[in-house]
């Protein structure tokens, strides 16, 4: 079985072989790295809420960490572009949120979600998880191995977010890829009219200039705080 520690099973970016060892190490640097004080409150946007959409999981995976390239101790992977996808929960004022539960879901790369009425149900990718949680530490950060997000029909290409403390949601939202041509024509991404708000949530897929497989890295910070009404 899989480790199901949350947060601490994946894999180096660095790594070209699965070796989760080396992974923990890489993970513990690269949230170092990334933890950068100096964010004033008021240049602080906060995240929209979005829709949940119809496919949150009907049926939660078995294996629900952070890694959504491997299912299980499966060898084989997901097909689609590895991206690792992380971030910070930070309260209205930037403050870290610890104890927040990340949930994300999204669709395999043939557009299928783990959902009993996804469409493309057919083709979905066993090897990919669809689903998975990270429990944030003292500095909010959180992180996900994923594969980059594709268009299916009728959407743009995103990645759905929940986040909850103690078992209370306090955000439902969506990522999506900035710049990104389908963006203008979606009706979620163009619903959000503050365009300050929209750029907040569209964000780069870079790729990562050490990997030699060609894996992305993203960041998608999540400011708590958005009144329903907002
Ligand atoms: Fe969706």
């Amino acid at each position: 079985m899989k480790t199901a520690i949350l947060g601490t099973v994946m894999k180096s970016p660095l790594a070209p072989a699965i070796d989760r060892r080396r992974f923990i190490t890489a993970c513990g640097l690269s949230l170092a790295f990334y933890t950068v004080p100096g964010a004033f409150a008021e240049e602080l946007i906060r995240t929209p809420r979005q829709t949940e959409g119809p496919f949150y999981p009907d049926h939660l995976p078995l294996d629900t960490d952070n890694d959504l390239i491997i299912v299980n101790d499966s060898l084989t992977p997901a097909v689609g572009d590895v991206t690792y996808l992380s971030g910070r929960i930070l309260g209205p004022s930037g403050e870290p949120i610890r104890g927040a539960l990340v949930e994300i879901w999204q669709c395999d790369h043939s557009g299928a979600y783990l959902h009993s009425r996804s469409g493309q149900s057919a083709q979905r990718d066993p090897n990919f998880q669809g689903f998975g949680r990270f429990l944030t530490g003292s500095s909010g950060e959180y992180l996900f191995r994923t594969i980059k997000p594709v268009p299916y029909p009728g959407r743009t290409p995103h990645i759905h977010f929940k986040i909850k403390e103690h078992g209370k949601e306090l955000l439902t939202t969506q990522c999506y890829i900035k710049d990104f041509p389908g963006n203008e024509r979606d009706g979620i991404w163009k619903g959000i009219k503050d365009e300050k708000a929209r750029d907040s949530v569209s964000i780069d897929f870079a790729p990562i200039k050490e990997s030699r497989t060609g894996e992305l890295t993203a960041r998608f910070d999540i400011v708590l705080g958005m009144t329903p009404e907002a």
